[in-house]
């Protein structure tokens, strides 16, 4: 069955008051674009063309004037709302119906990716039959999911300890069997009350199905979640953007590169953008299919 993916962009966001009085956090700038751009380029990445984008009920329209059904971008968008923020099991459990028995890949709203291999990382995942997910290395593990090893073997997942046993973060992006609803429905609320997505991953790990991908060194990963973090994504993404004059989360790109839009397509999408800058490198990105020859071409 065809992998589905879910963006999971509710939540309260209060770290990043006051930004996110008047606007949800997955909406936010980064850079020169939304957000909620970075985790559907993932999606778009893995080859995923089905997506449901669960939102807290308020948000709903105003992501849909961003994204609206998705036609345009090659990809078909289903959206839920998430009444309150239960956890992100909750989220296997809400798109139940959505997913159908399918197997799925959530990325958090507010997660960001960069590395050269991100999509071999990707179609390795899901090609994987069991759960997976990815580990980052960061400096400040009490923060995150952190994963134990034992040699290579994973040993645990730990949320937020005040001792972390790795430097290994678990990011914002899961790779999961069909079974993952029917498992969500037997995770108990934590301590905070909320049905955490370590205590699915663990279920996964107990049964020796769950493998973990780990971004090591040149791997750039950003949980926009705080002011510092929300401006070092933005500044890292213009620096990139601009030094190297390719784009880093365009969802246009992707899926003309992926074969789902046409050239005419891109210009259109390029132009309904108007003067900005991003428009305008949409549209010169025509120009520099040799750059982006990495990227195969998938059945429409
Ligand atoms: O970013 C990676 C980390 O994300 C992982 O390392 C942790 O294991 C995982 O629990 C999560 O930790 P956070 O502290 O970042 O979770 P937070 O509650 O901030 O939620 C992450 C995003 O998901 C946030 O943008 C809001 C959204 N969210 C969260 C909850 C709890 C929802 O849409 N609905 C929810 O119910």
């Amino acid at each position: 069955m065809q992998r589905k993916g879910i963006i999971l962009a509710g939540g309260r966001g209060t770290r990043l008051h006051p930004l996110t009085i008047g606007l949800s956090k997955a909406l936010l700038p980064v850079y020169d674009k939304p957000m909620i751009y970075y985790p559907l380029s993932v999606l778009m990445l893995a080859g995923i063309r089905e997506i449901a984008i669960i939102t807290t009920p308020e948000d709903q329209d105003l992501f849909q004037r961003v994204l609206g059904d998705g036609g345009h971008l090659g990809v078909s968008l289903t959206w839920i709302a998430q009444p309150s923020p239960d956890g992100l099991a909750q989220a296997y459990l809400l798109a139940e119906e959505f997913l159908d028995g399918a197997p799925s890949a959530m990325v958090l709203g507010d997660n960001l990716f960069f590395g050269n291999d991100l999509t071999e990382r990707l179609a390795r995942a899901d090609a994987n039959p069991g759960a997976t997910v990815f580990a980052c290395r960061v400096s400040d593990p009490e923060r995150y999911g952190v994963v134990a090893f034992e040699g290579d073997r994973v040993t645990g997942i730990v949320e937020k300890p005040a001792v972390p046993p790795s430097n290994y973060a678990v990011t914002g992006i899961y790779f999961l069997p069909g079974d993952a609803p029917r498992r969500a429905r037997d995770v108990q609320p934590s301590a905070r009350g909320e049905l955490e997505i370590v205590s699915l991953l663990e279920m996964y790990l107990e049964d020796g199905q769950l493998g973990v991908e780990k971004m090591g060194r040149g791997y750039a990963w950003f949980d926009a979640g705080t002011h510092a973090s929300l401006l070092e994504a933005g500044t890292f993404v213009q620096a990139l953007q601009d030094r190297q004059g390719l784009l880093i989360g365009a969802p246009e790109e992707i899926a003309h590169a992926r074969g789902w839009m046409s050239d005419a397509q891109l210009r259109e999408a390029a132009a309904r953008y108007g003067k900005s800058g991003y428009g305008a490198r949409i549209g010169a990105s025509l120009e520099d299919r040799a750059d982006r020859a990495g990227l195969p071409r998938l059945a429409a």
